[in-house]
């Protein structure tokens, strides 16, 4: 595995690379490696095309395009181009003094529903393309409307699934971005929003009134000192959902939490918008507060067996990391090397959601989520409809549910830091890839692969 050094810093993409090599191959544990040669590129993200086995890896002003067997077919060539923080997306003024400016891969995303890709980088506050899967060399389309983080760091989660206008055939973007900071340029960019893939209004806010809409924005008044940090992004049965690390509270020295973020597909003015705390504690009471990267497939039948439900049902598969006590604990969203794996089923998930729905519209407590809107009581409705399927009212939005989905973890694993899962069934097993890095400054990484027995963890180095 020597070559895994020379593939770059991105850590979510070898499990998928393995993952990929065993089910295209499959013969045995062989890997195939990818290098990108002298540039020293950072990659940022790999998805497979689930038809042409093709692989699309985005980097640090660089796309590739390779075959199953990983060779390189197309090299598209992002950045640096001259740009600049005061520069709006489109038509910067001479006078503006642009740099030459890297553009980092922050989204690369499968449209199978027109067969492209969408590409979106930190360049021009933050911008997508779209390009022929079968040469992305071809641009079909660019977008100057900033929808991605317009940083190397700040965080960006992009998903396709199904949205308004008429779900469920027709498909949308879903958005979720940490903001990077005021201007005229970026301030107008949502926390989460669902975006129009239609040609004549492509990455534009899917549905738009003047108060309401696809979208939802932390106040002006937070937004500096309440960070969300989206993790992972996935749609299942109806609803599309985010996982992200933020504060508890809004009121200073809150600890950091892990959270799932829903809206239903079917609510063009985001009323069903509803966070959740989600958690994974050790019987011992350790709490791994910090969401590090997740997976959402179908179980194999001795995981499902295990949870309860059926094999068609969804499940999320999630690292956690605990916060490093040397920054002040859970105060800090650092996360040491302390990991737990722990195994959610989506069944599970919609109960609690539909639980603390029903609690708030049963009129108890407070809607919550007061970075959003001023935190109000829940209002009683004599409502007596709110079952898992509930896609939202004009009453008690956005909310912010108190009872956490909460699970023991599968396994934990002390002085390693997991950074990224995967997970397949073979009928039977379910398999589970986790991707750490160890140590900051020599990009070596690990890999477990691990069976799941009952809750017996085998871990194998590779
Ligand atoms: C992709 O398109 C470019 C530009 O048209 C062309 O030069 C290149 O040969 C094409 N590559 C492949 C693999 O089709
Ligand atoms: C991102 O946008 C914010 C707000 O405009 C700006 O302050 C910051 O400099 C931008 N970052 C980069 C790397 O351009
Ligand atoms: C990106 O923006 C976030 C939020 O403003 C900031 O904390 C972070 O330091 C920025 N990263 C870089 C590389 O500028
Ligand atoms: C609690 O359990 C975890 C996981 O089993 C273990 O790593 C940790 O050392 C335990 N902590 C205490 C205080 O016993």
């Amino acid at each position: 595995m020597a070559s895994a050094k020379q593939f770059g810093d991105s850590l979510s993409i070898w499990p998928l690379l393995v993952l990929t090599s065993l089910c295209l191959a499959s013969a045995g544990p062989i890997v195939n490696t990818f290098n990108e040669g002298n540039g020293g590129h950072r990659l940022q993200h790999l998805v497979v095309d689930k038809h042409s086995a093709l692989v699309y890896v985005g980097g640090v002003n660089r796309l590739y395009q390779l075959s199953p067997e990983l060779e390189r077919q197309v090299t598209v060539e992002t950045g640096p181009r001259e740009d600049s923080p005061e520069c709006p997306a489109v038509d910067c003024l001479g006078s503006v003094l642009k740099r030459p400016t890297d553009n980092v891969n922050k989204a690369l995303v499968i449209d199978y529903t027109d067969t492209r890709l969408i590409a979106c980088g930190t360049l021009y506050q933050g911008i997508c393309s779209v390009r022929n899967l079968k040469n992305i060399s071809e641009e079909l389309m660019e977008v100057r409307e900033p929808v991605v983080a317009n940083n190397s760091t700040a965080t960006t989660v992009v998903f396709i699934a199904p949205g308004p206008p008429n779900p469920p055939s027709t498909h949308v973007l879903y958005v979720g971005v940490t903001y990077t900071g005021n201007s005229p340029y970026r301030s107008e960019v949502p926390a989460v929003s669902s975006r129009s893939l239609a040609r004549h209004e492509m990455f534009q806010i899917a549905k738009m009134e003047v108060t309401t809409g696809t979208r939802i924005s932390v106040n002006s008044l937070s937004r500096d000192r309440y960070p969300i940090h989206y993790v992972y992004g996935f749609s299942s049965e109806g609803f599309s959902y985010f996982l992200t690390t933020q504060m508890r509270e809004s009121t200073n020295n809150s600890p950091y939490i892990s959270k799932l973020v829903r809206v239903c597909q079917d609510d063009r003015d985001y009323y069903s918008y509803t966070e959740v705390p989600l958690e994974c504690v050790a019987e011992n009471g350790t709490r791994y507060n910090l969401i590090q990267a997740a997976y959402v497939d179908k179980p194999g039948s001795d995981l499902a067996a295990e949870l309860g439900i059926r094999a068609q049902d969804d499940v999320l598969f999630a690292v956690f990391a605990q916060s490093d006590p040397a920054e002040g604990g859970e105060m800090s969203n650092r996360p040491a090397p302390r990991s737990a794996l722990c195994v959610y089923s989506l069944k599970s998930i919609r109960r609690k959601f539909m639980h603390n729905i029903q609690k708030c519209f049963s009129g108890e407590g407070h809607r919550g989520l007061d970075f959003i809107s001023p935190s109000l009581p829940c209002v009683h409705t004599k409502l007596q409809t709110i079952g898992e399927d509930f896609c939202g009212l004009d009453v008690n939005t956005p909310l912010g549910g108190g009872e956490p989905v909460i699970e023991r973890p599968v396994c934990t694993m002390n002085n390693v830091l997991l950074t990224a899962v995967a997970a397949t069934s073979t009928g039977d097993f379910t398999v589970v890839f986790l991707g750490t890095s160890k140590g900051h400054l020599k990009k070596v990484f690990y890999f477990y692969f691990l069976l799941l027995f009952g809750n017996i963890c085998f871990f194998t180095l590779f």
